[in-house]
């Protein structure tokens, strides 16, 4: 029984000699195997008590219990100290510093075209219009007949226009959708209509194949020229600046009758004349007219009760003056150098 005792004391004194060089966890574990596990030093030695007495055992077995939970607890003393040293050691060494600015990912922008589209049209919708759309691929009954073009046009001509087939073609303008819209709505109609427009025009610094347009179109009892005229007067004042006068000019649309373009003094010099408006004074804008009465009567409205105006903005124009490009190219050729300035 003396030497059960002495060995149980031999090996907690080992155990415990040991246990104060263990760093890791790893090594922690070792030392639970060598001396608790089922094949360990104590074990091995527990298994001598089938020699002793009926008396002796349960002595023993009490010291033995005693130095083995003795051991069990300074081992998970050493694990939790050990745990906590390496968590602080991975915290120190994982550190992020969460107030560093992150990697944003690269952002677009709004291409300049477009933010001026949308102040255009923006305008107009508080003036009670909505928008509309159609199809850049048209019917020529759409882009040419029911807008009183009729065949032998020159508009017609296949060195303005692109045609994919004999009776379908790129609209060369965003008229065609006020006939769309006509065909399908009875009046009060109030429409702008922002778009693209195809022409077979050469690149160079003021024409472009492709372009934009904002058509508009209001028709309802009793809508005359001076209704025109204040709205376009609102328009460019809103987009250009409270002190900014438009003109009219007489001129021909086979759409519209009367029909006139519009322009607007200049935005460099207000019309006393630079190098913007060469001189002038004033710019062309868009195009405008009171809507022909046949136009509306080939789209199911009666001109006898209803009449309108309408009107189409050039887009790159007006951007242009807005925003001072020289070169209607610049706004094609998507150079982000050039496209930044307008974030
Ligand atoms: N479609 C014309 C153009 O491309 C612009 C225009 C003029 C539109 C008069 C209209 C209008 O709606 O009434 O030059």
């Amino acid at each position: 029984m003396i030497q059960i005792k002495e060995s149980l004391l031999q090996i907690k004194d080992a155990f415990e000699g040991q246990l104060n060089n263990v760093k890791t966890s790893s090594e922690a574990e070792a030392i639970r195997v060598r001396f608790l596990g089922k094949k360990g030093e104590l074990t091995a030695v527990l298994r001598g008590m089938g020699t002793l007495s009926t008396e002796e055992r349960p002595v023993v077995g009490q010291i033995a219990n005693d130095v083995r939970s003795d051991m069990e607890s300074k081992l998970q003393g050493v694990i939790h100290r050990i745990e906590a040293e390496e968590n602080d050691r991975t915290l120190v060494e994982q550190k992020i510093d969460i107030t560093l600015p992150g990697n944003a990912p690269p952002m677009g922008g709004r291409h300049p075209l477009y933010k001026v589209i949308d102040e255009i049209c923006d305008i107009f919708m508080n003036l009670g219009y909505s928008i509309a759309e159609g199809p850049e691929i048209e019917f020529d009954s759409y882009a040419f007949e029911r807008l009183r073009l009729p065949e032998g046009h020159p508009a017609r001509d296949e060195q303005d226009t692109f045609y994919i087939t004999d009776k379908i073609l790129l609209r060369p303008q965003t008229s065609p959708v006020q006939v769309r819209v006509m065909e399908k709505t009875q009046p009060p109609i109030k429409i702008v209509c922002p778009g693209k427009v195809y022409r077979s025009d050469a690149l160079d610094s003021t024409h472009s194949p492709i372009f934009h347009q904002i058509e508009g179109l209001f028709v309802d009892q009793h809508v005359t020229m001076g209704d025109l005229i204040g709205s376009l007067r609102l328009f460019a004042r809103k987009l250009f600046g409270e002190d900014t006068k438009i003109r009219l000019r007489p001129h021909h649309f086979p759409f519209t009758e009367p029909s006139c373009e519009v322009d607007i003094s200049c935005w460099g010099c207000g019309g006393t004349g630079c190098r913007i408006c060469k001189n002038e004074g004033w710019i062309e804008v868009l195009g405008a007219g009171m809507v022909h009465p046949e136009v509306l009567k080939m789209s199911g409205i009666d001109p006898e009760i209803y009449s309108g105006f309408a009107f189409g903005i050039g887009v790159e124009r007006t951007a242009m003056g807005r925003y001072g490009i020289e070169d209607i190219r610049l706004l094609f050729e998507n150079d982000l150098r050039f496209l930044r300035q307008f974030r």
